[in-house]
């Protein structure tokens, strides 16, 4: 058995980087062997906290950018992947076995939270926009 995260254009926020950083995961987790021994895979299990880190901190700065409602719901689930991938990284893994149970958790738990939270901000956002041009047709009409 071995699990691939596979990109697919239905994971698209419609923000660039953002897509960007989620595919960046996608290849940090597919570097991860499922037949290595423990000591192989967790520096490439640190690898993918950082980086994971880094982009949760990203999309945090933009969400108290524009006053997202919903940041403190968001930061949360950032907060639980985070608590699990340093666990992970901190303890040995067993085998190839456990490495793919963890991809398999951690593909999952991304591609639920894109699909659904990251995807409710960047709706958030345009409804913002669109709103912020109806203000200004109508500005013009006036
Ligand atoms: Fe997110």
């Amino acid at each position: 058995m071995s699990i691939q995260f596979v990109w697919n254009e239905r994971y698209s926020v419609g923000n660039p980087e953002i897509d960007q950083q989620h595919k960046r995961m996608f290849e940090l987790a597919n570097s991860l062997p499922e037949v290595a021994s423990s000591q192989d895979v967790r520096p490439l299990v640190l690898r993918l906290f950082k980086y994971t880190r880094e982009h949760f901190s990203c999309e945090e700065e933009m969400m108290r950018s524009i006053g997202y409602p919903l940041v403190a719901e968001h930061v949360a689930l950032h907060e639980g992947l985070i608590g699990k991938l340093c666990k992970v990284s901190e303890q040995p893994l067993g085998g190839g076995d456990d490495v793919l149970k963890f991809k398999e958790f951690v593909y999952a738990w991304l591609v639920d939270h894109i699909m659904t939270e990251d995807n409710k901000y960047f709706q958030f956002v345009s409804g913002q926009s669109d709103s912020a041009s109806d203000k200004a047709g109508s500005d013009d009409v006036m």
